[in-house]
């Protein structure tokens, strides 16, 4: 059987099954269900209050799609809804409210267009969707900023080229993807400003000739204003592209810290271990540990930034105002929103319950000359120009591992034969200076390492998020 269709009159023939379901966006647009019963809801009690419709009409119609949604919300509960009912949710949901009241059932369209219908259910759905994400990115804050504040004093060596740079600390480390997503919070939030204008009543493109009040329909869906410009109202994605974007930069930071994941939790590196919940077994190899749920989000963030890739494809080159190619809008942004969400509660968990192996940061953190910029600045610090400084350094890093030692456990004779013709050497003097702790905490510069400043840090960015509860 063909699906029911809102359109006919000036067709001879039926449209093939085949590109029925071609043309089909049920299977998917079935997602905006309620928002498209929502935006119907309070256009039509616009209609009433506009004397377009009475007061009889518009309980009916109201009556009918409240049914409608209960009737849905079951049929798709228990798993017997039937996707191939209609074309799409819009033509479904006038579909079955012509079936629950008659003909008046058609009236509910008056003034209206599956165009400008579409772009409300779809800006609903993202506003519900950016609000819920927002919560669900403050919570992973707040478990950064938990497991920062256990580990203000854990130190690590901190990397650049992947090569063991400066001493620092995990709390430190854990702090900087924690402001990464305090920047995605806010752009969740600007974006949200882009997605919270109503378009209802653009109608196709050209608005209507029904004296529709399109604030009133804007206020009653609880969007900040109605669109200035029907051709705008039913053409604009970009509120799509703006939130595919924010959650493709969203991604990226989770993938850059799964990648991290991944290496701590390595055999080299052994800096953590992830718990056996979010870990996996090897079919082959019995000793394995797997840490897929890091490598699956690394992984999943190409397919986020392939929707945003998708949709600015789709869009380039459309003129106005809606096209078809418009329904292609969906899948991608649906797909996305569901991989964001259930990363951002798994994510969480995984951090909580991962063992951070200390006594391996420490140690690697103490091996490997990170201390060694320190040395240069003591040098520069007793008014040798740095340059000179990094240039002795250099030689005392060369004469230390040529004898396989680090710095801090040179004796007092062998600092003399390095730095004797610069200064007054004390051993016990540099190797209290260079001590890792003594390293990280000299480092105190505004949002540096040191202890200290990261507990300033921690305290304000608690205050921020208890704040937003
Ligand atoms: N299913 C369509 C979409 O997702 C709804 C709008 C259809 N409009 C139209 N004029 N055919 O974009």
């Amino acid at each position: 059987m063909s699906k029911s269709k809102l359109w006919g009159g000036r067709f001879e023939a039926g449209t093939s099954e085949l590109m029925d379901r071609f043309n089909a966006s049920l299977p998917f647009d079935i997602n905006l269900m309620e928002y498209d019963i929502e935006g119907s809801l309070a256009h039509v009690k616009m209609l009433g209050r506009q004397d377009i419709l009475t007061a009889a009409e518009v309980e009916e119609i109201t009556a009918g799609l409240k049914a409608v949604k209960k009737d849905l919300q079951a049929e798709l509960e228990a798993g017997d809804f039937d996707f191939n009912e209609a074309e799409d949710i819009h033509s479904l949901v006038e579909a079955r409210l012509t079936a629950k009241i008659g003909e008046l059932g058609g009236k509910l369209h008056t003034g209206r267009s599956r165009n400008d219908q579409v772009a409300v259910d779809l800006r609903l759905y993202l506003k519900d969707q950016t609000e819920l994400i927002r919560e669900m990115i403050l919570k992973f804050m707040q478990v950064l900023l938990d497991l920062a504040e256990e580990h203000t004093e854990t130190v690590m060596p901190g990397y650049t080229h992947l090569q063991r740079a400066q001493a620092l600390t995990f709390g430190h480390h854990l702090l900087a993807y924690y402001f990464k997503l305090k920047r995605d919070y806010e752009r969740f939030g600007d974006a949200l400003k882009r997605i919270n204008v109503s378009p209802l009543g653009s109608g196709a493109l050209a608005g209507s000739s029904f004296n529709l009040d399109r604030d009133f329909t804007a206020q009653e869906l609880g969007f900040e204003r109605a669109c200035e410009n029907s051709m705008d109202g039913v053409s604009d994605r970009d509120f799509v592209l703006e939130f595919l974007s924010v959650a493709s930069n969203l991604m990226l930071h989770l993938s850059r810290l799964s990648e991290e994941v991944i290496l701590w939790n390595s055999k080299e590196f052994s800096f953590i271990e992830l718990a056996d919940q979010y870990t996996t077994g090897s079919s082959i190899m019995p000793q394995k540990k797997n840490p897929d749920l890091a490598e699956l989000v690394r992984g999943k963030t190409g397919r986020v930034i392939g929707s945003l890739n998708q949709l600015m494809l789709t869009i380039k080159g459309l003129p106005l105002a809606y096209n078809k190619d418009l329904q292609e809008d969906k899948e991608g942004l649906f797909d996305s929103v569901n991989t964001v969400k259930i990363i951002l509660e798994l994510y969480p968990e995984m951090l909580k319950t991962m063992t951070v192996k200390k006594e391996t940061m420490e140690k690697a953190a103490a091996t490997g000359f990170l201390n060694a910029t320190e040395l240069a600045d003591f040098l520069a610090d007793k008014g040798i120009p740095f340059r000179q400084a990094h240039q002795i350094v250099g030689e005392a890093v060369l004469f230390a591992s040529k004898k396989e030692k680090e710095l801090d456990q040179l004796q007092q004779k062998e600092w003399e034969k390095i730095l004797g013709q610069y200064l007054k050497v004390d051993a016990g003097e540099l190797k209290e200076k260079l001590s890792v702790n003594a390293a990280v905490n000299s480092h105190a510069t505004k949002g540096g390492p040191a202890f200290e400043e990261s507990r300033r840090v921690i305290i304000k960015e608690k205050e921020f998020l208890a704040q937003k509860e």
